[in-house]
């Protein structure tokens, strides 16, 4: 099996490593770099549980091989916390936007390519957007719910000109603390 060296930018940190040909993105991110937010769970593109941003596009990590992210930026889930949960985990907490967790990192990855393309969207322009990722758990609303919360608490910071912070704890909730 032939190797390649890539380098990709993983929640602002450079890393360079090995991969082989067939490595896909999911598990170079959390086998071999140790970044576990992006999940695993069908590995074919159905769930949507792998979701990361890559250049600002939300895209399934198990969709994708390594040696196609040479190069690239990747933004996993545990990437927008900064001092504490970003605006939309701060909105995904409030509104109980997840149950398990299992979901939740592939969904806010989705979300935040649709709010930084589209500051207010409908709840059917959410629903689209979030159509390729699965959640076993909310029944949905609570999700969209987060969502549109999210995308007001921007607007308010777009409109005060300041950097949007979701004002909350250093670490998101561990999953089942919803419950
Ligand atoms: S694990 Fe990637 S879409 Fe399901
Ligand atoms: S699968 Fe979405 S919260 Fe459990």
């Amino acid at each position: 099996m032939s190797t390649h060296e890539i380098s990709l930018t993983v929640d602002g940190t450079t890393e360079d490593l090995t991969v082989e040909s067939r490595t896909l993105l999911v598990h170079a991110l959390r086998d071999d770099l140790g970044y576990t937010a992006p999940n695993v769970g069908c590995e074919s593109g159905k769930c949507g549980a792998c979701t990361v941003e890559m250049d600002g596009d939300a895209v399934k990590s198990c969709t994708i091989l390594a040696v196609q992210a040479d190069g690239s930026d990747v933004t996993t889930a545990a990437g927008y916390a900064d001092d504490g949960l970003d605006p939309v985990q701060r909105a995904f907490h409030d509104e109980h936007g997840l149950q398990c967790g299992y979901c939740t990192p592939g969904m806010l990855a989705t979300t935040h390519q649709l709010l930084d393309e589209n500051r207010e969207p409908t709840r059917a322009e959410i629903r689209r957007a979030l159509k390729g990722n699965v959640c076993r758990c909310t029944g949905y609303e609570s999700i969209v719910d987060a969502v549109e919360t999210a995308a007001e608490r921007l607007r308010a910071a777009d409109a005060d000109g300041e950097r949007p912070t979701g004002d909350g704890p250093a670490d998101p909730p561990e999953p089942g603390a919803e419950d």
